[in-house]
């Protein structure tokens, strides 16, 4: 079977994509599989097109805008390739952070205080404290349409959230403005097809200082994460039952992590987000919490290009 494996792609997650890609090229069982590598550059140029003769099934290892959020898996359908992942609608609705909540808050899934505006209304009005003044300091400022932390801000001033917005504003014409929480940073792999999927053990994400900047994630030498979480049996039962609705409520298939925090005072967790195709290195939180749980990086392979062909 002939897996062609996509890497890099124009958006801001290039390199990040560049090393979940590597790995997957690198831990393909080749008794089962020809790896092919496809780059794509930061332009968005294919070195090679991509034709069903080339490959039986694409593994999109890309991150962000264009590959991971629908466009690349349009595509891959009008080739009718198959692929790992998650189809058009799922990676559109998991890629916009305003498209996401409006589908959890359609499921009842617990989310943050937050509010959502466009470039239009921002620069629009003169009144940008009456944006965001339902939410409390501080504020974490977020482009609707990003990966890894990438063009988010945490603000404790207007001072701070206009550059925060600014900042998110060149990434996406829609800003998302969260309540920051004093809470736990919890994640739970998802894994299977659309109707019985598992979850994982949940992992723990070591936040050194206030959050975690792309820096902190990719740059520092840092341990990032604790897999399993040290947490209460019915916190982790918890985190997996919600983990897995927040994978139905967007049509989820095959792969995604669903982030969370945890309110350790009051034990209540809160959804952040869920990503399609979360960083995927054999030492990505995601691939340890499903090793951490019987299922070692090959066998997730495995399991995710027979979902493809399924
Ligand atoms: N957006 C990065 C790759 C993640 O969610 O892991
Ligand atoms: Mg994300």
């Amino acid at each position: 079977v002939r897996v062609a494996v996509l890497a890099g792609g124009p958006s801001a997650e290039h390199e990040v994509s560049l090393q979940s890609a590597q790995a997957v090229l690198d831990a393909l069982p080749r008794d089962l599989y020809e790896p092919v590598a496809v780059i794509i550059d930061r332009q968005g140029r294919w070195p090679v097109e991509l034709r069903r003769d080339l490959a039986d099934v694409v593994f999109p290892a890309l991150h962000g805008p264009f590959g991971e959020d629908g466009v690349v898996q349009g595509h891959l359908e009008t080739l009718g390739i198959p692929y790992v992942g998650c189809g058009v609608t799922a990676s559109a609705v998991a890629m916009d952070k305003v498209a996401m909540r409006r589908a959890f808050l359609a499921e009842d899934i617990p989310l943050t205080p937050h509010v959502w505006f466009t470039e239009h209304e921002w620069r629009t009005t003169t009144d940008h404290w009456g944006l965001v003044k339902s939410l409390d300091w501080p504020m974490y400022v977020k482009p609707a349409s990003m990966g890894s932390s990438i063009g988010i801000s945490r603000v404790t001033s207007m001072e701070e959230l206009r550059a925060g917005v600014e900042l998110a504003l060149s990434y996406d014409r829609v800003v998302v403005v969260e309540q920051g929480v004093a809470a736990r940073e919890l994640v739970c792999g998802v894994l299977g097809g659309y109707d019985t999927p598992d979850a994982s053990v949940p992992g723990e994400l070591i936040v050194p200082g206030d959050w975690l900047d792309y820096e902190a994630k990719y740059l520092s030498p840092a341990e990032i994460a604790a897999i399993p979480a040290v947490l209460p049996e019915r916190v982790a039962e918890d985190v997996r039952e919600l983990a897995l609705r927040a994978y139905r409520a967007i049509g989820g298939y095959g792969l995604s992590r669903v982030d969370f925090l945890y309110e350790e005072d009051t034990g209540r967790l809160y959804v952040l987000e869920i990503n399609a195709m979360p960083g995927f290195t054999a030492r990505s939180v995601y691939a340890r919490a499903w090793a951490a749980s019987g299922v070692p990086y090959p066998d997730l392979l495995r399991r995710l290009i027979d979902l493809a062909f399924a």
